[in-house]
């Protein structure tokens, strides 16, 4: 791929959202390989300081009951649509991950290094699923935070839900995101 055939795709990625997304998503395969370009990413140290948990279709039904269910301990009075909405969460999309960042103490690899590590694995894993065709975004919310939740999903103490990654083909493409000037966080240092 030539360089500019790369950057047009680095510079293109968006992030489609649950209700944007249709069947069918990555074979087993091509998930396979967004974790390779996740596995990429700088890590000082190799600690791995994440990981992802993927939930099969067959499980879909039981997260949704999950979800739904933290919704109803967070809002006892939700609305039947809210409700809906947590569970859709768990089923609109074909493929379903969370990410989960696990920093390990270490006095050579501080803390923030190994949740850099763990933003820059994220990143390379929905711009691997851009590049291959897929939409894929992040979501977190009050769930992640939900110990109940956790627990069911097999998050450690000392583990964060970062937030769950949704995958499948772009059924509605979304508008390229405005621009942003590079000077806002790009300085020239002058002693
Ligand atoms: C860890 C993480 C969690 C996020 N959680 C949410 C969320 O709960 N709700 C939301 O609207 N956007 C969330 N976002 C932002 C979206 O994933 C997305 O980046 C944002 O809508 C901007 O779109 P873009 O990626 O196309 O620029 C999260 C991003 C990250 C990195």
């Amino acid at each position: 791929m030539s360089a500019d055939a790369l950057l047009a795709t680095l510079l293109s990625r968006r992030s489609v959202s649950p209700r944007r997304q249709a069947w069918p998503g990555p074979s087993e395969a091509q998930l396979q390989q967004m974790v390779q370009a996740a596995l990429r990413a700088p890590d000082h140290g190799r600690k791995l300081p994440w990981r992802l948990i993927e939930f099969d279709d067959s499980r879909r039904g039981e997260l949704a009951q999950l979800f739904e269910d933290e919704k109803r301990r967070r809002t006892p009075n939700a609305s039947a649509q809210d409700v809906e909405r947590a569970r859709a969460h768990a089923t609109q999309t074909p493929a379903m991950l969370a990410f989960v960042v696990r920093p390990e103490p270490d006095a050579a690899v501080p803390e923030h290094e190994q949740w850099l590590s763990a933003g820059a694995a994220l990143g390379n894993l929905l711009l691997a699923a851009h590049a291959m065709g897929f939409g894929a975004i992040v979501l977190s919310g009050d769930r992640c935070k939900d110990d109940i939740l956790r627990q069911a999903l097999g998050v450690a103490q000392g583990e964060t839900l970062a937030g769950f990654v949704s995958i499948g083909m772009t059924a509605s493409p979304v508008p390229p995101a405005a621009p942003i000037d590079v000077d806002r966080v790009l300085s020239t240092w002058t002693p």
